[in-house]
This record gives structure tokens, sequence and C-alpha cells, in this order.
């Protein structure tokens, strides 16, 4: 194999197999792609985040190869965190789903956890490890990306799960893409002109501004206040419907203030609230699920669902899905008794999204993800209703 890459001597031996079989193969795999993108070298990282750990996502070839590193009795060289998996285990679920694929969902999980990958499993990742300003990462998940890229000034581009899984054996990444300076000034500026702004809002908003931003990084201007769990969801929903992992957010990306004079050369779009649309088929308006949590919540989000809950009692349970560690957090807070006691009821590490809930029944279900909108259809084959998180509350009642 000749190889244009530089590599250092440890690189070397790792292609040429003298730490293992699995090694080799992931050098080997993260070389080629540098390659494919005119890296020239590679460079350290210090944090991978996989994503497709769904055992519906990734199927027996997945589980196939995920056994074979497993093997090796190989672990992940750097810190490293995985995306949710899928709720085949929730024990309300199990019988609907099969014993079979919640077995399989656990020997992925488990798998995982001996690869030394962190117990918490998230696709907000930046809670666990706050990035670093100009660090370097590999993360796959695409909300989580854009976050940290955007809000924290990190670098990474927008990985493949198992690109990132070779990443975290390695350690490494190739130095292309968002990795370096160059390839990450603003190419579009998109001016928000709105008279009000909520977390669902913003998710519809960022399925819009994706549509027209494909590929390119929005310098993104408004004249409302975007609080943490609006841009959550906004970055989210702009990485649904577009390939952008990056943008500058005025008064919240580090970078913003550098690139602030830039903008005026820049094609100008403009988002209003009427020209916030999102049609689709696949709408519903009968929920016979409510769920909030894509990407995971905050506690900011459990405190303000608490808020709106005050103290009365729900007939439709509201599924939360979240971390252990914002879930540790609210325990101590006593805030996770006090939603179970009001009729929330919490799924811990998992990700509603790739679980096939069709097949426990369910037609139709609300949310206030404009992201889980968007795939709730394709991958758990249900229909859709947007709601903000006052009237998933009420729908509730
Ligand atoms: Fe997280 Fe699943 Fe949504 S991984 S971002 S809850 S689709």
């Amino acid at each position: 194999m000749v190889i244009k890459l530089y590599l250092t001597k440890w690189e070397e031996k790792a292609l040429a197999g003298e730490y293992g079989s699995i090694l080799a193969l992931a050098i080997k795999v993260l070389v080629k792609v540098g390659e494919a993108l005119g890296a020239e070298r590679l460079i350290d990282i210090s944090h991978a985040h996989i994503s497709g750990i769904s055992y519906f996502n990734i199927g027996d070839a997945g589980l196939e190869f995920l056994r074979d590193i497993a093997h090796s009795n190989y672990k992940v060289k750097v810190f490293t965190t995985a995306n949710p998996y899928s709720a085949a285990c929730i024990k309300q679920f199990i019988q609907f789903i099969g014993i079979d694929n919640c077995k399989k969902q656990l020997e992925i999980i488990q798998i995982l956890k001996n690869l030394g990958i962190h117990r918490d499993f998230t696709c907000t990742p930046y809670i666990i490890k706050e990035p670093r300003y100009g660090e370097h990462l590999a993360w796959a998940e695409s909300s989580a990306v854009i976050y940290a890229n955007t809000v924290y000034g990190a670098k990474t581009n927008r990985e493949g799960g198992p690109l990132a899984l070779m990443a975290a054996l390695v350690g490494k990444t190739y130095l292309a893409g968002l990795h370096l300076d160059e390839n990450r000034e603003p190419t579009l500026l998109v001016e928000l002109r709105l008279t009000k702004l909520n977390p669902m809002l913003a998710s519809l908003i960022g399925l819009n501004i994706g549509k027209i931003t494909q590929g390119s990084i929005p310098y993104i201007k408004s004249n409302v206040h975007l609080d943490m769990i609006s841009i959550k969801t906004l970055l989210a929903a702009i990485a649904t419907t577009s390939d952008t992992a990056m943008t500058i957010i005025e008064g919240i990306s580090p970078d913003a203030k550098k690139y602030c004079s830039y903008t005026s050369r820049l094609e100008k779009i403009i988002i209003d609230e009427g020209s916030v649309k999102y049609e689709r088929d696949e709408l519903c308006s009968e929920p016979d699920m409510i769920f909030i949590g894509c990407p995971h919540v905050s506690l900011e989000e459990l405190k303000i669902l608490e808020r709106e809950l005050g103290n009365k009692k729900i007939k439709k349970p509201i599924w939360v899905c979240i971390s252990n560690s914002i879930m540790g957090l609210a325990e101590r807070m006593n805030l996770v008794n006090k939603l179970k006691g009001l009729g929330v009821v919490f799924a811990p590490n998992t990700c509603f999204v790739t679980t096939p809930l069709h097949k426990i029944g369910i037609k139709c279900v609300a949310t206030n993800s404009g992201k889980a909108m968007y795939y709730l259809p394709k991958l758990a084959k249900v229909k859709v209703l947007l709601a903000s998180l006052r009237d998933l509350v009420k729908m509730a009642r």
C-alpha cells in the first residue's frame, strides 16, 4: 500500500499490524479517508463520540463487526462516549419489541463498555466533558458535532459512527475539513427577524435553515435572545436537513467577533415567522405517545417541565429521553421523584427515534423536537405532531 500521508513511526508500525489487526484496520481506515480528503497527517484527539449503536440501526452485520473488535480485547485510546441506544429493553416495550432484540441491544452496550467507552450513553456528550476552544475531537452524531463546533469552538468533522470508533481505537483523526482554520469561515449570513422564540420554533427554523444552507457555514444573527435550549434544538435541526457541521452564532460562538465585519460580504438570507414552514405527509393530531429529549434533555429543560406541570398530575405520560449524568443531577435535587409523581416517565440513555415504536402499537408521537419530527416517520415508523412543551403538557392533561 502506497501511503501519501505523513505517518509517525508509531503510526507506521500500527499500520503494519505490529500492535494487532484491529488497530491496523482502524488506522488504515483513517489514513484512507484522510488521503481522500487531502490530509497531510493524522492528529491527536482528546475525545471520540460514536453514533449508530441502536441494534435497529446497525443490525446483525454491525453487531458481528463489534463482536470481532471485542474478541481482540482492545480498548479505546482516548476518552470516548457513545450515543443513546434503542429503547428495546424498556419494561413496557420489551414484550412487543422482542426479547431477542433486547438481548442484542444489551450485547452492543456491553461490548462498548468493555472497549472502555463511558457508561453514559447520550447524544449530548458535551455535558459529560465540555470541549475546550480549538480542541480536536472525532465526533459522530450530527447534533453534537454542530454544537461542539458552534458553541465551544472545538474542532470536529461530522464523522460516521464507524469512523468515530476507528478514531477512538487509534486516538487520532485525519487533519482535514473543520480541523483546519481556513475551513471554518462563514459562507452565508442568516438573519433571524422574529417576535419570539421557543425551542419548538427554533427547531422549525433550524429545519428551514438546513434546507437553505446545504454545505455552507452560516453566520447567524438574531434580533431575539437565543437561550441555550433553543440553540441546542436549532442546531440539531439544521444538522438534520443539511450536512452542515458548524455555524457561527453572534454572541455565542467564540469566533463570532472575528467574523463580524466579514459578514457584509456574504450572501444574506432573512428568516421571519412567515417563512418558517415545514410540511410533510406524516403528520397526525391524536398522539398516543408524548416525548421530549431529542437531543437529550438538560437540567434546565427538566426545570421548565416542572414549572409547566405546576404540581398537577398528567393523565398521559410524558416520556423523557435523558443521559445518566443529568438524571443523576436531577435525582439529587429530588426533581426526578417529583416529576415521576406527576406522571413523567424517564428513559435514561435511550433514543426513541431509533426504536421501532410502531411495533408497540404507537401510531402518533407528539414531540417538541424538529429533529425527532423529521426522523420518527422514517426510523420509528410513526406519524408525528410537533408542539411546544406547554402544548405537550396540555395534551398530557
Ligand atoms: Fe439523540 Fe436520538 Fe434525537 S440520538 S438527537 S434522541 S435522534
